[in-house]
């Protein structure tokens, strides 16, 4: 790992701020907003039409999760925020340049105008600035007014959504994309022995990553979902929340341990209604050089499976949502 080995220096752009909320879609949708509410301890704050809304305990805006009630599970819009009104112009145009056939919308719940358009691969990214911040009830006031709300008494308490992580058929034309329109940076990649890029993961923060793709397994396939990934305070939480999700039911795929690609601490579970949701731990790590170059990780090292020595489990590579 050294700039020295890495590409000429490009300035980043900060145009784009953090991922805000994202839609899910369950063919279950009371079983998921239970899911959300009860284990991952988030509160119902708005329910229109077959959507439902849920708050993580410590998310500034309005909303953390929209569930939404569809036949098939997969994801929604992805909504991204821009770091001010100007910087999201700029993305709008990047993204128009870049021949992404968008539309300005203003038809979400607590959002305001809305740039809507899609990735490569068909998922639906909005960008936005305007947004309705959370305002605490008597219900749930926190003592510290710079929290969002109190800490809920039960459940995960994640505290807020962490990252996306999509499947992908072209993910070479992703990153494309990610750097072109969205204005993001590659942080780690995985590259297979043929010279095609199997997976990447981009930030737009100081996170080590905010959005990351993954080359879908089934030709054919498009806009389709691996997981979304919520954080908890400390890596404890993520062993309590095993022993909950364990005496709840819930499908526990893998972990809890250590990813060796970003260092994460982590456990996968499926939620009722299919999709697949992580835990993850890795606050302490950031990218604060302006120069960081991409991490390469080869076919040869990702077979290695894990940081501890856990071999990937098989169900990373078939199961996505929708599921075909
Ligand atoms: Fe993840």
């Amino acid at each position: 790992m050294s700039q020295a080995d890495g590409p000429e220096f490009v300035e980043r752009s900060r145009d784009i701020a953090h991922v805000g909320s994202v839609e899910l879609f369950s063919p279950l949708p009371q079983e998921t907003v239970a899911f959300f509410r009860d284990l991952m301890s988030m509160k119902v704050v708005h329910s229109a039409d077959d959507s439902t809304y849920l708050h993580a305990w410590d998310d500034y805006e309005r909303w953390t999760i929209k569930v939404t009630a569809r036949a098939q599970a997969g994801v929604g819009r992805t909504y991204l925020r821009a770091a001010s009104p100007a910087a999201l112009e700029r993305r709008v145009a990047a993204m128009q340049d870049h021949g992404v056939s968008g539309r300005w919308v203003q038809d979400e719940w607590a959002l305001g105008r809305i740039w809507l358009g899609t990735d490569p691969d068909g998922h639906e990214l909005g960008l936005y600035f305007d947004t309705e911040w959370y305002s605490p009830g008597d219900d749930d006031r926190p003592s510290l007014k710079n929290q969002a709300s109190r800490l809920p008494l039960g459940g995960t308490r994640v505290r807020r959504l962490d990252h996306v992580n999509y499947l992908a058929a072209d993910i070479p034309g992703v990153c494309t994309f990610l750097e072109a329109a969205m204005g993001g940076r590659m942080t780690e990649r995985i590259v297979m022995d043929d010279g095609t890029t199997a997976a990447a993961w981009y930030t737009f923060s100081d996170k080590s990553y905010d959005l990351v793709y993954t080359g879908d397994w089934v030709a054919g396939a498009s806009g389709r979902l691996h997981h979304v990934a919520f954080a908890t305070d400390t890596r404890e939480d993520i062993l309590r929340a095993a022993d909950l999700f364990l005496d709840s039911g819930v499908h526990i795929e893998t972990g809890p341990h250590k990813h060796a690609i970003q260092q994460t601490f982590f456990l996968y579970v499926w939620e009722p209604g299919g999709n697949r949701i992580e835990l993850c731990n890795a606050a302490a790590r950031l990218v604060l050089a302006p120069d960081w170059a991409p991490v390469t990780w080869t076919q040869q090292e990702r077979a290695k499976g894990q940081a501890w020595g856990l071999k990937t489990i098989g169900t990373f590579h078939t199961h996505g949502t929708p599921v075909i």
